[in-house]
Formats: C-alpha cells, sequence, structure tokens
C-alpha cells in the first residue's frame, strides 16, 4: 500500500491533481483542496475566508497592516512555536498544519475584547485605525510568548509595524500596561489606580485644578490573564505529531508548483531534476520578485521542515546552522551561546546579534532564513559582510555529495550571483567562534534605523599578533559599494603587520577613498556619502579597537575622553512622556463629554477588525476588478496601444481607454486633466487605459501584458529645469506690504539664502479605493471611496459618466488615514473605476496596490525658496523679499491655493515691516502635486525660520534670542493686513521654555558639545501660527442633517468625512452637549451625498468647526421643536419629549447648516480676512547627531499649542503628536527619488521610509494651552489637525545646531545651507571634516545622477 512516506516526489510531480493543504484559521479547521501557489495568506483570509480585519497595506513585508499569528507544533524539541508574520508574504501553501490566528480570532466588540484590543483602543493608540490590526497582532503574540515583557520587547516586537496617525506614543503607553514595570495595579494601589496621576482621569490636582495630565484610566482595563489564551487546536496537535506535516506535498497553480520535499535526499533530487527552481523558506525574496519584479517561478521547492536545514550543531570551530534556520532562530542561539561562552570566542556572534537588532522587523526574522539572505546574494545584505569577514564556511550539496566552500569575495560572482551550482542547495554555514586576539564589528547605516534596507553595511575583523598591536588579519568587507559583498583586500593587505595607530589610520583611509570609490552615477545615488561612510565606519573599527587592546594592556594610544562617543552602539532608550490639558471645569454635566478625553468611537471595533473599510465591503456576486494601464514615460506622445496579449490574459473581460468615456474625457479641479490620456502622456503614472477582469490577479496581469509605443519628447522633471524653461501656471501669486527700499535701506545688514524642501508622500495606510456599483436604473450609480471629498468625487464621476449628479451617491464610511491625498486625488481612480461598471453594468473594484498609489496620485509640493532678508543690528528683522517656487507636476489640481497658503505663512510667527513674496507654481512632468496636512503652510515657515536662523548665525547670537526678539504682538497686523488678535504666541513661547527646561538644556548641550568630537547636541525652539479657514472662501460651510427616531436614538450626519482625526466623534460630543443627551444616544453611520449635499472637502483643519457649527445649528433647531414639551413634563425623560412631539406630529428632523462669516482675502487690494483665526504653537526639540554617519536621535520634545478649549483633550492631543511625527517625517527623514527622466524610484516602504516607532523623541511632552478660549469656533475649540505638523522643524533646526557645532571642529562658521529633510546623508556631507575632504563630489554636470532633486 502506497503511504504519503514512502510515495516520492517523483510521484506527486507527475499527478496532474494537488494534495490537500489542511490549517486552521481561529480554530476553524480548513481543507483546500487547489490552494495556488501564488495565493498569500493574506488574500485568502481577506477574499475566501471574509476575514477581513487583517489588512493589506503595502504587500512587501513593510508596514505590518497585514501581521497575524502563526502557531506550529515543533517535534525536535517538542514545543509549539507562536510567531507573528505578514501575511501578505506568506505563501498559503506553507501552511500545512499551522493554525493562524487573525485579530478576529482573539476578541471582538460584539463576544469579548482581548486585553490587546481593549487597551489600544482605550489608550487613544488606533486613529484611522487601519494599521491597528497588525499592531494588536504583534502585541499579542509577544504576550503568547512571554506574557510578561519589558518594554524593549514591546518596542522591538513593533519594529515591522508602521503606523500614519498616532506618532506611536499612545500605542506604546497603553502597552506599556503589560510589562514588568509598567503593569498596573488594576485599581488596587492605595490611592486608587496606580497609573493615574495621583486624581483619577480628567480632573485637575489639588496644587492646579486646571490641569489635568491622564488620558486614560489603566483602572478601566480588563486584566489579562494568560491563562485564557485560545488553546493549541488539539485536531491539528495529533495531525502533527502523526508527523504529517512533513510528507511530501504537491500543489498546483496556474503558472507554479509547489513541491514540499519530506526529506534532505529528495529535495535533492528535485533541486537535480529542476535547477532553476526557487528554493523559498521565508519567501521575504521570492514573495517580492513574483509581485513587483513579475517573476515567475514554475518550480518553487519548500524545504522548511527537512531536518539537516533546520539543525543547529554546536562545534569545536563554531556553531553550524542549517540553511533553513530562520533569523530570529539564529539569533536566539547567537544570544545564548554569547552568554555562556568567553566574550572573546564571541565576537563575530555579537557582531552578527548587533546586525540583527536593524534587520527588518520581527515578522520578516521570524520566516526569513539564513540560506535566503546568503542566497539572495543582495550587495545590500547585512549578514554577508559579517560572514565573510568571519570566514564562514557554506556546505553546498547536491545529488551526488557535497563540497566546502569559504565564504569570501570568491563567493559572490556579480549581482545577485554566486558560485552555487544550479543543481545545489545551500546546506548549511559555519560561523566560527573568534580568536583570542581577534575584534570584529559590524555597522549598518541606513535612513532609518529600524527596518530598513543599509545604505552602507559593513564589518570588520582584525586579528593581531599575540601580545602585541601588530595586524596579522584585517578584513574589511562592504555593502553597498559595489554590485556584491566586497572585501576592501587592497587596503587590508597594505595594513599588514603595521601597528595599529594613526599611520595606520592615515593610510587606511586614504587607501579606502581609493578603493571603495563609486562611479557619480552608481544606482542608489548618495555618492559622496557612502564614499565618506566607508572611512567613517572604519575610523569607528579603529577606536573601537585601539580601546580594546588598550584595555588588554597594550601601550597603543590612549582613545582621548571626546572620541570616545564615536564607539558607543546605540542602544534606544525607552521612550517617557507627558500630557499635560486643561481640566474639565466642576460641576459640568455628567452626560456633557466636551472636555473630556473620549476614546475615538471606532476605536474598539479597529482593535478588532470589525471597522469596515472600503475594501472591506464583501464581494458582490458578479463584481470584476479594474487594473491600471500607466504610463512609463513622463512626457511623450502615445503612438500605439496594443492590447491583443492582455485580451489573451485569462479572466479579462475588456479593456478601456478615453474613447470608451460616455461623458467627458476631461477632469480635475481645473479641468485640465483626463480620465484616461489622450494622445499625450505628461507623467510616469499617467493613466493611459485599464483592463477589467474577473480578479485583481487576472486584471493585474493583463494590465502589464498591454504595450504602448511612445513618441519620447523631452520632460521638464525639476523646479530648476521648470525655472530655467520658465513653465509656470498662471497667476504668479504676490502679497507685497510696507516698503521694501526703505526696508533695506534701513537694514544694518542684507543676507540672501535659499532653501530646498523635498516633497512627501501621503502614505496613508489605506491606499485609494473605489468600489462602483451601477444600478438597474436611471443611470444610477452608487460608489464607495475612500474620499475625503465626496461631492468632488460625485461631480466628476456624474462629468465622465454624462448623468446629472442626482443620479451618483457616493458614500464614506471611514477612510485608512486621508492627510490631504484623498482630497481631489482620489478622483483620478474613482472616475475610471465609475466609467468601466457603467460600461460593463456590473461592480467594479479597484484598490490600488502601494506602488501604485505612491506612482500615480501625487503627494506634498516639493519647495524651493529664495530670500533676501533686511535686519538690524539688533537681530530685528526690517525687510523680506521671498520667492516660492512649487513643484506642482502636471496638473494645477489644487497648487494655486497651496502657493496662496505658503505666502500667507511665509512671515510665520514675526513681524516684518516690509515685505513681499511671490509663488511661481513650476509645471512640471510628474505626477500632479496635491493637498497634504498643512497645505503649502509649512514651506512657507520652513523658508521663514532658515532665514531666521541665517540671520542668527550670521549676528553670531542665538537664534532662539532672534527668534523671541520678531515674534508677533498681540494687535500687530501680517503682510496681507489682517490684525491679530487673541495672541497666544508669547504664552505658548514661554511655557514651552520653562517645560523644556530650555536654558539647562543648553548648557548642559554646549558643554556635552565642548566635550565630544564626533556627536554634538542641538537644540532648537521653533513657533508656528496657522490660519484658520479655506482660503477659498466658498468652501467655508458645512451642512449636518439630524434625525431623532421615536425611541430618542439620534442619527447624526454631517459633510465632514472621517479619516482617522477622531471627526465623529467630536460631532457626537458636539450633538450630545447641545441635545443633552449622552454620547451613546447619538450615532453616525457614514458621509453621503444623499444625505448632506455640497459638501467641502475635509480639509483644512476646519472640519470641527464648520460641521461642529452646523451640527450645533441642526440640534439647537430640534430642541426648539422639542421645548414646549420639556416645559410642559419638566421632570419627563428625552423619550418621553420626543415621543410627546412624535405624537403631536413636530418633524423630528433638522438640517443644520454655517458659513463662517466676514472672510474674503482679495490678492489684488491686499484686503479682506484671509482667516476666521489662528491656531498657535510652540515646540523645543533637542538632537543628537552621530557627525561620522549622519544619524540623529531624537531626545526630547516639549510642545505647546493652542487648541481653545479642547472639545476632546485625547483627540486634540492625537492630532498634535501625530502631525508633528509626521512633520518629523517631513523634515528629517523621508525622500521620494526620481530618476533625471522623471521616474519615482521610492515606491513602498522598503524605499521610503516613514517614522516608525523608534523615532520617536525619547521624551515627549504635549501641553494643550490652559483657559485659552476661542470666540470663533464651536464651543470655544480650535483646530488642530493641520497646525502641530510644522513644529517638526524644531527638530530640523535643533539638527542644524548640532551640525553648527559639528562644523566650527573644522572652523566653518556662519550661516550654512542645510536642505530639507535633514538626512542622514545631508547631516554627514554638513558636517565637514578630514574624511568628507577625502570623498569630495563630483563635479555637477559631468555625470547623469541616479536621482534628481525635484
Ligand atoms: C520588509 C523586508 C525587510 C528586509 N530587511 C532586510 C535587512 O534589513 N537586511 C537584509 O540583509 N535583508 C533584508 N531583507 C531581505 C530578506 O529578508 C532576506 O534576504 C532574507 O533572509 C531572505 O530569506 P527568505 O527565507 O525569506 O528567502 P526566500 O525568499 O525564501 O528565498 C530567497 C532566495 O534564496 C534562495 N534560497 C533559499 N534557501 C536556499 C538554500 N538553502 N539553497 C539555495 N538557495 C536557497 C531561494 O531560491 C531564493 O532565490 C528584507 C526583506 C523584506 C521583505
Ligand atoms: S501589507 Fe504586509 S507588511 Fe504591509
Ligand atoms: S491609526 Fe495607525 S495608520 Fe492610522
Amino acid at each position: 500500500m502506497e503511504t504519503s512516506r514512502n510515495r516520492t516526489m517523483a510521484d506527486s510531480q507527475n499527478r496532474t491533481g494537488s494534495d490537500e493543504l489542511i490549517f486552521f484559521v481561529n480554530g476553524r479547521k480548513i481543507v483546500e483542496k487547489n490552494p495556488d501557489p501564488e495565493t498569500t495568506l493574506l488574500t485568502y483570509l481577506r477574499r475566501k475566508l471574509g476575514l477581513t480585519g487583517t489588512k493589506l497595506g503595502c504587500a512587501e513585508g513593510g508596514c505590518g497592516a497585514c501581521t497575524v499569528m502563526l502557531s506550529r507544533y515543533q517535534a525536535e524539541p517538542q514545543q509549539l512555536l507562536h510567531y507573528a508574520v505578514n501575511a501578505c508574504l506568506a505563501p498559503l501553501c506553507s501552511l500545512h498544519l499551522v493554525a493562524v490566528t487573525t485579530v478576529e480570532g482573539i476578541g471582538s466588540v460584539a463576544r469579548k475584547l482581548h486585553p490587546v484590543q481593549e487597551r489600544i483602543a482605550r489608550s487613544h493608540g488606533s486613529q484611522c485605525g487601519f494599521c491597528t490590526p497588525g499592531i494588536v497582532m504583534s502585541m499579542y503574540a509577544l504576550l503568547r510568548n512571554n506574557p510578561t515583557p519589558n518594554m524593549a520587547d514591546v518596542e522591538e516586537a513593533f519594529q515591522g509595524n508602521l503606523c500614519r496617525c498616532t506618532g506611536y506614543r499612545p500605542i506604546l503607553e497603553g502597552y506599556k500596561t503589560f510589562t514588568v514595570k509598567g503593569g498596573c495595579c488594576g485599581g488596587k494601589g492605595q490611592n486608587g489606580c496606580c497609573m493615574t496621576n495621583g486624581n483619577g482621569a480628567f480632573q485637575g490636582s489639588k496644587d492646579k485644578p486646571e490641569e489635568a495630565t491622564s488620558l486614560f484610566n489603566p483602572a478601566d482595563f480588563e486584566p489579562y490573564d494568560p491563562t485564557q489564551e485560545v488553546i493549541f487546536p488539539p485536531e491539528l496537535m495529533n495531525l502533527s505529531k502523526g508527523q504529517r506535516s512533513s510528507r511530501s506535498l504537491c500543489f498546483h497553480g496556474d503558472r507554479t508548483t509547489w513541491l514540499q520535499p519530506e526529506s534532505l535526499d529528495e529535495l535533492l533530487l528535485l533541486k537535480w531534476k529542476h535547477p532553476d527552481a526557487r528554493l523559498v523558506v521565508g519567501n521575504t525574496e521570492v514573495g517580492i520578485e513574483v509581485k513587483f519584479k513579475n517573476m515567475v517561478y514554475p518550480v518553487v521547492l519548500a524545504p522548511g521542515f527537512i531536518a539537516e536545514l533546520n539543525a543547529v550543531t554546536h562545534t569545536e570551530d563554531g556553531v553550524v546552522f542549517g540553511a533553513a534556520c530562520t533569523l530570529s532562530h539564529m539569533g536566539a542561539v547567537l544570544k545564548e551561546a554569547v552568554q555562556s561562552l568567553p566574550p572573546h570566542q564571541t565576537q563575530v556572534f555579537q557582531a552578527i546579534l548587533e546586525q540583527l537588532r536593524w534587520f527588518a522587523g520581527q515578522q520578516i526574522r521570524n520566516v526569513a532564513a539564513i540560506g535566503g539572505n546568503i542566497m539572495t546574494a543582495s550587495p545590500i545584505s547585512d549578514l554577508n559582510p559579517v560572514f565573510m569577514v568571519a570566514g564562514c564556511k557554506l556546505t553546498l550539496r547536491d545529488k551526488d555529495g557535497s563540497r566546502e566552500v569559504q565564504m569570501d569575495d570568491g563567493f559572490f560572482t556579480g549581482y545577485r550571483k554566486t558560485t552555487v551550482r544550479p543543481q545545489e542547495i545551500l546546506l548549511s554555514i559555519l560561523i566560527p567562534y573568534s580568536k583570542k586576539c581577534q575584534f570584529v564589528s559590524a555597522f549598518k547605516q541606513s535612513p532609518r534605523r529600524e527596518d530598513d534596507i543599509s545604505i552602507v553595511t559593513a564589518a570588520m575583523s582584525a586579528i593581531f599578533s599575540p601580545g602585541t598591536d601588530i595586524v596579522k588579519d584585517l578584513r574589511l568587507s562592504y555593502g553597498g559599494m559595489a554590485p556584491v559583498t566586497a572585501l576592501a583586500k587592497k587596503t587590508a593587505n597594505r595594513l599588514l603587520g603595521r601597528q595599529w595607530g594613526e599611520e595606520l589610520l592615515q593610510e587606511a583611509c586614504s587607501s579606502l577613498a581609493e578603493e571603495m570609490s563609486l562611479d557619480p552615477s552608481a544606482p542608489g545615488g548618495m555618492v559622496t556619502y557612502r564614499q565618506t561612510l566607508t572611512l567613517s565606519l572604519f575610523y569607528k573599527f579603529y577606536l573601537t579597537v585601539l580601546q580594546k587592546l588598550r584595555l588588554q594592556g597594550l601601550s597603543v594610544q590612549e582613545v582621548s575622553s571626546e572620541c570616545l562617543s564615536a564607539t558607543e552602539i546605540y542602544h534606544p532608550e525607552t521612550p517617557s512622556s507627558v500630557q499635560v490639558y486643561q481640566a474639565v471645569p466642576e460641576g459640568q454635566n455628567q452626560d456633557d463629554m466636551v472636555g473630556c478625553p473620549i476614546m475615538h468611537l471606532s476605536a474598539l471595533k479597529q482593535a478588532t477588525g470589525e471597522a469596515v473599510y472600503c475594501d472591506d465591503v464583501p464581494l458582490y456576486e458578479n463584481e470584476l476588478y479594474l487594473a491600471l494601464i500607466t504610463s512609463t514615460k513622463a512626457h511623450a506622445r502615445i503612438l500605439s496601444v496594443d492590447v491583443s496579449a492582455a485580451e489573451r490574459c485569462p479572466g479579462v473581460v475588456c479593456c478601456l481607454f478615453a474613447s470608451d468615456v460616455p461623458g467627458s474625457n476631461v477632469t480635475g479641479v481645473r479641468q485640465d486633466e483626463t480620465v484616461f490620456a489622450d494622445g499625450q502622456v505628461t507623467c510616469v503614472g499617467h493613466i493611459i487605459g485599464a483592463v477589467v477582469a474577473d480578479s485583481q490577479l487576472h486584471a493585474q496581469r493583463a494590465a502589464k501584458a498591454v504595450r504602448i509605443q511612445y513618441e519620447e519628447l523631452k520632460p521638464i522633471v525639476t523646479i530648476q529645469e521648470a525655472i530655467a524653461a520658465q513653465s509656470f501656471y498662471e497667476p504668479i501669486r504676490a502679497i507685497q506690504n510696507g516698503d521694501m527700499e526703505a526696508g533695506f535701506k534701513q537694514a544694518d545688514h542684507i543676507l540672501e539664502g535659499e532653501i530646498h524642501m523635498g516633497g512627501q508622500e501621503h502614505f496613508y495606510l489605506e491606499t485609494n479605493v473605489t468600489l462602483a456599483v451601477p444600478r438597474e436604473e436611471d443611470g444610477e450609480m452608487e460608489l464607495f471611496i475612500s474620499s475625503q471629498s465626496p461631492s468632488d468625487s460625485q461631480s466628476f464621476v456624474a462629468k465622465a459618466l454624462g448623468v446629472p449628479a442626482n443620479r451618483v451617491l457616493v458614500r464614506v464610511k471611514r477612510m485608512g488615514g486621508g492627510f490631504g491625498g484623498k482630497e481631489s486625488r482620489t478622483t483620478v481612480l474613482s472616475t475610471v473605476v465609475a466609467v468601466a461598471a457603467n460600461r460593463l453594468k456590473r461592480p467594479v473594484r479597484c484598490m490600488l496596490d502601494r506602488d501604485e498609489d505612491m506612482l500615480i496620485t501625487g503627494g506634498r509640493h516639493p519647495f524651493y525658496g529664495k530670500y533676501k532678508v533686511g535686519f538690524l543690528q539688533s537681530g530685528k528683522v526690517v525687510a523680506l523679499d521671498v520667492s516660492f517656487y512649487s513643484n506642482s507636476g502636471n496638473s494645477m489640481d489644487l497648487s494655486q491655493a497651496i502657493m496662496e497658503r505658503a505666502l500667507f505663512h511665509m512671515e510665520n510667527s514675526y513681524r516684518i515691516p516690509n515685505v513681499r513674496g511671490q509663488g511661481f507654481m513650476c509645471r512640471t512632468n510628474l505626477p500632479s502635486n496635491t493637498a497634504f496636512r498643512g497645505f503649502g503652510g509649512p514651506q512657507g515657515m520652513m523658508v521663514a525660520e532658515n532665514w531666521i536662523t541665517d540671520v542668527a548665525h550670521s549676528l553670531g547670537r542665538s537664534p532662539e534670542e532672534v527668534r523671541r526678539l520678531n515674534l508677533y504682538l498681540e494687535g500687530e497686523s501680517t503682510p496681507y493686513n489682517q490684525i491679530l488678535h487673541g495672541l497666544t504666541l508669547d504664552r505658548c513661547w514661554d511655557e514651552c521654555l520653562s517645560r523644556s527646561e530650555y536654558e539647562q538644556r543648553r548648557a548642559a548641550a554646549d558643554l556635552f558639545n565642548r566635550q565630544n568630537r564626533w556627536t554634538k547636541q542641538g537644540l532648537a525652539i521653533v513657533p508656528t501660527k496657522f490660519g484658520i479657514s479655506f482660503t477659498a472662501t466658498f468652501l467655508n460651510q458645512a451642512g449636518a442633517l439630524v434625525h431623532i427616531y421615536r425611541d430618542g436614538s439620534v442619527l447624526l450626519t454631517h459633510g465632514g468625512t472621517e479619516m482617522g482625526q477622531g471627526l465623529h466623534t467630536k460631532m457626537v460630543q458636539v450633538a450630545s452637549r447641545v441635545l443633552g443627551i449622552p454620547c451613546s444616544k447619538v450615532f453616525i453611520s457614514e458621509t453621503s451625498t444623499n444625505t448632506v449635499a455640497n459638501t467641502s472637502p475635509t480639509a483644512a483643519s476646519a472640519s470641527t468647526d464648520l460641521n461642529g457649527a452646523a451640527v450645533q445649528n441642526a440640534c439647537e433647531t430640534l430642541l426648539k421643536r422639542l421645548e414646549p414639551f420639556k416645559t410642559k413634563n419638566p421632570k419627563g425623560s428625552w423619550e418621553d419629549w420626543v415621543n410627546a412631539a412624535y405624537f403631536d406630529r413636530v418633524d423630528l428632523s433638522a438640517n443644520g447648516f454655517y458659513k463662517t462669516p466676514d472672510l474674503g482675502y482679495d490678492f489684488d487690494t491686499n484686503s479682506g480676512r484671509a482667516f476666521n483665526y489662528y491656531s498657535y504653537g510652540v515646540a523645543c526639540s533637542e538632537v543628537e547627531i552621530d557627525c561620522l554617519t549622519g544619524a540623529h536621535k531624537n531626545l526630547r520634545t516639549t510642545i505647546v499649542m493652542d487648541v481653545g478649549h479642547s472639545l476632546n483633550p485625547a483627540i486634540d492631543i492625537g492630532q498634535v503628536e501625530g502631525g508633528f511625527m509626521q512633520g518629523l517625517g517631513l523634515f528629517t527623514l523621508e525622500e521620494l527619488h526620481y530618476s533625471p527622466q522623471g521616474v519615482l524610484l521610492t515606491r513602498g516602504p522598503g524605499s521610503y521610509k516613514i517614522p516608525a516607532f523608534g523615532d520617536i523623541p525619547t521624551q515627549l511632552t504635549v501641553s494643550l494651552l490652559r483657559d485659552s478660549p476661542n470666540e470663533k469656533a464651536i464651543f470655544a475649540s480650535k483646530a488642530v489637525g493641520e497646525p502641530p505638523l510644522f513644529l517638526a522643524a524644531s527638530v530640523f533646526y535643533a539638527i542644524k545646531d548640532a551640525v553648527r557645532a559639528a562644523r566650527a571642529e573644522s572652523q566653518m562658521m556662519g550661516p550654512f545651507r542645510l536642505d530639507s529633510p535633514a538626512s542622514a546623508e545631508r547631516i554627514r556631507n554638513a558636517c565637514c571634516d578630514q574624511f568628507t575632504k577625502l570623498c569630495p563630489p563630483a563635479e555637477p554636470g559631468t555625470f547623469t545622477p541616479w536621482s534628481v532633486r525635484v
């Protein structure tokens, strides 16, 4: 009888059918008869099982939104393994006999919440909620392995998760309650809960009754009981113990066959038969190749369960790891070895652990194999340099035997190539113990510390003749400097036999500069920086070894105390935070939640995965999927489009182009765009057509098969190119005030300068989605869109379809973030999807992949600012002439309003008597840039902070002093003649100074800088003044519709959309106060164009003001109608009055409306009010830079923000922190790279880095100014969405302050240029020293750079 054990793989290949895949999801057994090897776990969960709690954020393992927990029974040693993985990369076929736990499996609002779900919600760690299920599952997996973690464990668990909204602080704060130290007493402390600041939530203390400091009360949390966790399915345990996991399996798909051999011999036989087959363990490399590089692998071998490939053997020479050992497992084994062996033996292990600390996130490390990392042969692999310098040995095998090879420079033969033969596999790697006189270090420099790929990665090993400082053996290995991991052999050989001292250092540096040189056009760019890094990192190694030799008693040169910090290894400190806000006044009605930090009303559902986002809407029965055909050229005429190959692809229904648009193909805010390109393309990513098919996979494959021929035209890509070509959109706006000539005459000094500010990708975790459902009659169409602007979507779709707007219904339940990116650009997708649905009369859906979203939908406008500033010796600025150039892209979109806002903010918070600002919108061949939180304001203010810093530097004064001197005073007037009333800048400034202990910190930083040569600290305090109102006056209106039902429940609808900012929560608070009923009686279902018409986009920070006033208006109308019944029955309940009114035939529905009064600025006359009021804030930040690498640490930030009387301090502080962190990304981290031909090179979290958990300041204080009512907005509150973002400029200028200190060491004084973002590259290049001198940049114009600054 044939058994699964003796059935050979040769048989299974010949079988046409697939084996059964058995696995469990949330305790339920799944038997899948035909799993497709190309299907990921994420697709299966969402599409097949309808488990939409697990989200798709990137499909490349870079955001963690798809995190689930896998559990597996391991026979040797017998144990249950629980580990977090990215479902987007986990092949479905790899799950045989695995238990999958998703966010739905651990708790629900309806059933019972799991404490990890409850705590993230109640601690305000969920705003839009799209990242929340992934974060919940990372925490859950941690607790399953370690029920009493410490904070370092928690932070490590989140290395692979991103959140774009919260700024991370509240998530860490909430989860601190699970840690050993941060754990809560559960309310049993002497004075109530141990975690509330003395006096319970929301109330002030005796000393400061006006101040409250806690946003949640851990005593409210359900206790965590690890014994209550769901058990591993008993049936699965039996199946696993029955050895069925190691049987051979075979799964056939459309294009790929998955073979899981049961033994090494079988694997070798298969590899012999299929030399081109890929071995897939973690699929973190192969998965990316298939998804993004269009690779097809007909045969995939899955060796994950083969014992020899998972074995770990300790030998005399070192530790041998089977090639399929995961990085997490390797880390655990090496950690143990480091603890148990003498330190001199574990130098290599420690270097590997150091690299692993910053290697991807947990989810990747839990599945990615050592063998996968070696065999991928990536030139920026973080482990290969260490393996090379350590002299690791690899055992390779084929069916005829094995051979051993040294992992040296002969191993990698070219870009992603090795000496391993096609029929061979990598069996294992020996990582040797280090020797007594050996020192090993490893370094990784990447744009972001956590979960990022290296710019340069290096490992270095030096062996000395015993008892001497004479170099016996030296190996220096670099990644990121060549197509392969490279050994600096020439340099190393030159230094053999030399003493470890200054001379050696000099020679090493000049030799490395020569040996590790790069072509100025090298892929990856940053050429000067990368070259400098090779020297800087060697210098760090040099100092480290020097120090260690001295510790061994050798008489080598002492490392001077000011150089010591260059040898320190970065270890993050656990962040701490303080929040301060106005306490709720005593005696406020218990039902009145205005001013209370109540939780976002959807937070619990978001934490359980029950909250429904656009793509979570269940599939319609006959639904189709759409994929876009986009331009690969920035500027070209379309010569021909060939769809024949696409139409032959399986599942394809039709292709659509401009001629298929039934209405108008002309679209866009300014009617200067097309639904589909018409003969010409003007950017890479320009939508040319679409393919509709029966599934996403089929549609996307077919779209890639469309062939387009172009006649290329010269593109304009950068601002500088646009200036040269005078390629501007009209009008060129200007604001002028005072007498420029007199102003400059009066000035003691005049200074000119410039700054370039890069753009920014919105990176909302949920990409753009549209689901269009045509109705049977009258050309009606229902659209579910992830849009901040339902009314614009409605009118754009109606125009494209050629129907009146009343036939188009747009519904928005919630968005997974927007930040301005879903204001106008969403329509590029929704019109196309609607056209397809209309044509086919079937529902059509499209959710853009992350790379498409980044490519197509534009982002924040890059700005270039040029200025001339006149100032007195005192530092007082008397004249300013500033020009702004924005890279607007290939259409106008919102560029004019954005430029106008930049002009309105050109003086930031400073009174300048004579001023002129001009704004030029550059027409370029980039995708149209668009609204982004701050809307031009941050760009305008950034230029202001630059000139004020220049003024201070040129006078040799502190920028703080010059800023304070120029700060606006009450009653002063802006350049556009708006008088400032109710100014709170000075209060914010003073409180910020005192809370940040500015004077002490400044003195401490100065002292630190005197004591350290290679690390410098910097401080900056920066104000902001942000004008509130849409600058397009007509948009300053809002509507609301309120129904009271007979049971007393209230259905509230208003014109704003919920994208995580808590707008619906605030609107419920407003309605609840006005109606005098608890929030629980008020419900908001969605935003829709058939309830409130002609809505303005949810934007400009004004939605609470506008919609809040409209809600108030509607509720007051209803209240008036109920008044007689209340008077008649004063002791009655709300329900009594409602019922009585109903029976008296009173209308219990009411509309509300609001328009902001007295607005209307006129550029021609420089008169009229531009803004209703201003939000003010001040932030002080402190940083530390590593002058050798350009890395920086965010040490402290103190923010004081005036948000009037906060409607909800938890939400407002969430906006302050989230906005600040987004600004921190803008000013210090996020970089979009474009090729000189206008191709976006950064299209996902792998290459575009938003701030991660590790980027938050170690100490973060946020204080909402108390006692600061604002008479201009609802219940004395103020707008908060955008204003805090700019405060992150304090981090930029703190960095600049630190760079200034570094430059002073090289006697470089006075103003200097630092463009934004202050990336590690820019910081390092600005810290000129002996190393940078050895790596001069190539002459511009003599080469074609890899990327250009747009
Ligand atoms: C989000 C993310 C972050 C990352 N961060 C980093 C990082 O910080 N540093 C870094 O260095 N890398 C990083 N990587 C790259 C990647 O994780 C590693 O290269 C990983 O170790 C690959 O292992 P795997 O098991 O997933 O490989 P797989 O994708 O399963 O396989 C990769 C390749 O190796 C071959 N292969 C695997 N095992 C064998 C074997 N035994 N014999 C022969 N061939 C074999 C396969 O055929 C395939 O071609 C990252 C990747 C992602 C997706
Ligand atoms: S969707 Fe899987 S990590 Fe982003
Ligand atoms: S709440 Fe984290 S991405 Fe929105």
